[in-house]
């Protein structure tokens, strides 16, 4: 969807909610391979949590009770199968979806190498079509955050009707005390080359509140060499432990257990994160 910067600027800069940007952000070639390096990089947070968490992440979901060996398990945007493989190893049935074809080559090759049998699939997680199949599904860090009602709904009964009866919905949502925490941000730069673009562009970076929603935009205006401008928006719907409970039992879940992350740190009111362990009713 290229656009012109000056019309992009003579128009009101609020974007309606949701409204989409550019389409292609997770399979883009070299926005996945930035994507991919973020995922595997020991030093930050920012694509997936660092190892050592996955890892407590893993033995908490099975000291409590909520995994087991001999499971069937469902990753949803399990990227490079960082939690598949850990599930994999602890003798559960897997399979891991995911939209990048990079992460999901990446996440079959360490499969292959490890000797592991899970089922990679390379598709939109809303093309799935599973019936009572899974006693588990996974959605890890914040993905459901990420919708607007009306699609977080159509997923939600897509994980419904994935799930065994009495399945285990468990994912994570951020909250607005973590939006708050990190601010609006507002900036430009130019880069030589990096997560957006491998040559030179430049980055337009801006933030907008919809507080009456709970939800946020994170918005980057990338205009390359030649001037082709595009924009990419990251839309965040915050919850709270009462929306994300009531969006559940609208949907056919009930909160079984809440922790302020997937770890199991006890949960308590004005954390970043709440994470859920949600039963099919
Ligand atoms: C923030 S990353 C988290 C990856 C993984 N769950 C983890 O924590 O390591 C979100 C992942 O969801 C995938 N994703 C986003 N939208 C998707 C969709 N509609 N269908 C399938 N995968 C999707 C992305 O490609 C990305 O790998």
């Amino acid at each position: 969807m290229p656009h012109n910067l000056f019309s992009l600027f003579s128009q009101p800069l609020k974007p309606p909610l949701f409204e989409p940007g550019e389409p292609r952000f997770w399979d883009d070639p070299h926005i996945s391979k930035s994507m991919l390096e973020a995922h595997l990089n020991q030093t930050h947070d920012g694509a997936s949590r660092r190892n050592a968490e996955i890892e407590k992440t893993i033995r908490h979901l099975i000291t409590s009770g909520f995994l087991k060996t001999g499971d069937q398990v469902l990753d949803l945007g399990c990227g490079p199968g960082l939690y598949s493989s850990k599930l994999c190893f602890e003798g559960m049935k897997v399979t891991g979806i995911d939209l990048s074809r990079r992460s999901i080559d990446y996440a079959r090759a360490q499969a292959e190498r490890d000797g592991q049998n899970i089922d990679y699939i390379y598709t939109d997680f809303f093309n799935i079509d599973y019936k009572e199949t899974f006693d588990a599904v996974l959605q890890v860090y914040g993905e459901i955050c990420t919708f607007s009602d009306e699609k977080r709904d159509l997923l939600l009964n897509l994980v419904h009707r994935a799930l065994k009866d009495n399945g285990i919905f468990i994912f994570d949502v951020s909250t607005r005390e973590l939006r708050m925490r990190e601010g609006l941000k507002n900036r430009w730069y130019f880069s030589e080359g990096g997560f957006w673009r491998p040559g030179k562009h430049l980055v337009l970076e801006e933030g907008f509140d919809y507080p009456e929603n709970d939800t946020w935009l994170n918005q980057y205006i990338i205009v390359d060499e030649d001037g082709t401008v595009k924009v990419y928006r990251l839309w965040l719907h915050d919850y709270s432990f009462e929306t994300i409970s009531q969006t559940l039992e609208n949907n056919g879940f009930r909160v079984e257990k809440a922790w302020n992350n997937l770890s199991g740190e006890l949960y308590q009111k004005g954390g970043d994160w709440i994470a859920i362990a949600a039963k099919k009713v």
